[in-house]
């Protein structure tokens, strides 16, 4: 059998109809789409093209979308170009007490380490929300924490290692409730939330979510690299972060990556078709996890069975250590991955599975598997059996090991 990709939740292949979609912008239609003469004006159309798809999908305005390298950026210029705006609109209204800023233990470490940084430069006050051994954000904690200088709430919609859905609609519905208790809209509570891991699978309505500002990405939905996008409610408050040229609203300079903006449009339309997948890639996932519980003693699923990712199977193996079981998986030909793939390669236990109230020792045992489209039973089947056969292998190993410093 060919080599198995379970880690879709890395990153996605680029499905073959938005390459071709991409193609021409490359070197036919390879304009500027600042540049007034007909070569920048074909790529323009193109770029609006694809901001028209987004605000399709998203229900918003197509000028409420500002494109991105990815949802790095996205992520960092929602949190820090809102503080920024903040300290702006402060000094015209005279300054009163730093933003308190709501989030989540388990963010994207891009969302964790801006708001980190806000916090340590003395320019935020912040609030890190439990998320409970199911790895789930409670209301009631929501509610609990808004205080007089509450300014911004941020939580991911689908935490990218254990795939634990947020209750992003109830948590936006809060929020506004406590818009209407300000009269100055200075004063109102924004609400940002990373669908990065959400786009394939769940409702991404702005409307619906009552969200103001979004963050995605076009890598994780067989989209291009990259490229990425911030969704930003009109009227809401926020400055540029990198200085120089005025596209995307004067809001991100830099020339625009027309392949990849025309690519994360396509992908963004594809995958609002690709709805009807979602049901057989919960059919693999539900399989996976039960017969791995079934089958291989010691092991456990992080986070909630029900409240997940249909894509996200997250174990944890008793006397198994999850970076070696990707290396010897990886061996058998089957990719997947310990965490976010950000962080492995590091020798800290996860910051999402700490908030789980593990232990740090439980936490260097974990293996993400994340199907896709493209996913076939056999492969599942063929992934399950080796998976079987090399926790057996790395705990024989480390049975032996121990007996011989005893
Ligand atoms: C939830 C989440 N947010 C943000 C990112 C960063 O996305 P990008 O690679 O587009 O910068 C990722 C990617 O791993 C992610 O899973």
């Amino acid at each position: 059998m060919n080599n198995i990709y379970l880690d879709n939740a890395a990153t996605t292949s680029v499905d073959p109809e938005v390459l071709k979609e991409m193609l021409p912008y490359f070197s036919k239609k390879y304009g500027n789409p600042m540049s007034i003469h007909s070569f920048g004006q074909e790529s323009l159309e193109a770029v609006d093209r694809a901001r028209n798809q987004a605000a399709d999908f998203l229900n918003c305005k197509p000028d409420e979308i500002i494109f991105t390298s990815g949802a790095t950026e996205s992520n960092n210029l929602a949190i820090k170009g809102f503080i920024k705006s903040y300290y702006f609109g402060l000094k015209k209204n005279s300054p009163k007490e730093n933003p308190h800023i709501i989030t989540s233990a388990f963010e994207h470490h891009c969302v964790m380490e801006s708001i980190k940084f806000l916090e340590k430069s003395g320019q935020a006050e912040v609030t890190y929300l439990p998320v409970y051994k199911d790895g789930v954000v409670r209301i009631e904690d929501i509610k609990n924490s808004i205080k007089p200088n509450t300014a911004l709430v941020s939580i991911m919609y689908v935490n990218n290692e254990i795939g634990t859905v947020q209750p992003i609609a109830e948590i936006g519905e809060i929020i506004r409730e406590h818009h209407s208790q300000f009269s100055n809209p200075k004063s109102k509570i924004l609400f940002h939330t990373d669908a990065t891991q959400a786009v394939n699978y769940f409702d991404c309505d702005v409307e619906k979510l009552n969200v103001d500002l979004l963050s995605l990405s076009g890598h994780k939905i067989y989209g291009p690299k990259g490229v990425g996008l911030l969704y930003v409610r009109k009227g809401t408050p926020i400055s540029r972060i990198q200085d120089g040229g005025e596209q995307e609203f004067k809001m991100r300079s830099g020339t625009h990556n027309v392949p990849g903006i025309v690519g994360l449009g396509f992908a963004i339309k594809k995958a609002q078709d690709a709805k009807n997948k979602i049901q057989e890639i919960i059919n693999l996932r539900n399989y996976f996890i039960e017969k791995v519980l079934k089958e291989i003693p010691g092991s456990h699923l992080n986070g909630s069975k029900e409240k997940r990712s249909p894509n996200n199977i997250n174990f944890r193996f008793d006397n198994a250590e999850g970076e070696s079981l990707v290396l010897a998986l990886d061996q058998e030909g089957i990719a997947a991955s310990t965490g976010s793939a950000c962080s492995s390669g590091t020798l800290e236990p996860s910051h999402v599975l700490l908030a789980l109230g593990l232990k740090p020792e439980q936490c260097h045992g974990s293996l993400r598997l994340t199907p896709g489209r493209e996913t076939t039973r056999k492969e599942i089947d063929c992934a399950i059996d080796k998976l079987k056969e090399v926790v057996k292998r790395l705990r024989d190993i480390s049975g032996s090991v121990l007996e011989e410093f005893n």
